[in-house]
């Protein structure tokens, strides 16, 4: 398969903070935040791979600031690091306040798509070319975040073999 450069899988979405998405504190709901990372790097997967994608995993999403409702909220994200069939996703966002102007990152997040076929089985992506030097320090970072993951994952599968799915009431 072709190698795919970054932008072609680059989303970017700008939207206003509304009364209903804030916490007690008065700032962006954090849940809210998720929600939309998911959805935007989703679309980056869809954009790069061009087939039906899940989310296989999210890595920790940092909160570096909060988000007030002076602000504008942008959300930035493009494919970074791909395997067979997943694919890395980077989400940056920037907050940015509409009447100073200043900008500020908001959050980060990595996640994992994976590309699955009409039988839903995992099925091959194309290798991602990054250019800029943004891109290209993501890129070289990503084997190590995906070994831990894969770690993670093994966890995750040890745990759950423990887990009660019984009713707790
Ligand atoms: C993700 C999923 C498709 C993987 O299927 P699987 O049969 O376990 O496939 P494999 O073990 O062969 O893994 C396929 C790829 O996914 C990656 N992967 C699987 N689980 C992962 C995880 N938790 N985190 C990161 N990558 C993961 C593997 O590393 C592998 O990557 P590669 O092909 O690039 O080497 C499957 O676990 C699934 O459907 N999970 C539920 C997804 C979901 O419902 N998401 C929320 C709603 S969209």
């Amino acid at each position: 398969m072709q190698p795919k450069p970054c932008r072609e899988s680059r989303v970017v979405k700008t939207s206003r903070v509304f009364p209903n998405d804030v916490n007690d504190h008065n700032t962006l709901f954090g849940g809210k935040l998720m929600s939309d990372i998911d959805m935007t790097a989703s679309i980056s997967a869809t954009r790069h791979s061009r087939a039906s994608v899940v989310t296989a995993s999210t890595d920790s999403v940092a909160f570096l600031a909060p988000v007030r409702p002076s602000d504008s909220v942008c959300l930035e994200s493009f494919v970074t690091r791909t395997g067979r069939s997943s694919m890395e996703v980077f989400v940056k966002v920037t907050a940015e306040d509409l009447r100073s102007g200043d900008r500020r990152i908001a959050a980060t997040a990595f996640l994992t798509f994976v590309a699955i076929d009409d039988a839903g089985r995992p099925t091959e992506v194309p290798p991602v070319l990054p250019e800029s030097e943004e891109e290209r320090r993501l890129n070289k970072s990503g084997d190590e975040r995906a070994e831990h993951r894969r770690i993670h994952r093994r966890q995750s599968q040890e745990m759950a073999e423990y887990l009660s799915t019984s009713r707790p009431w």
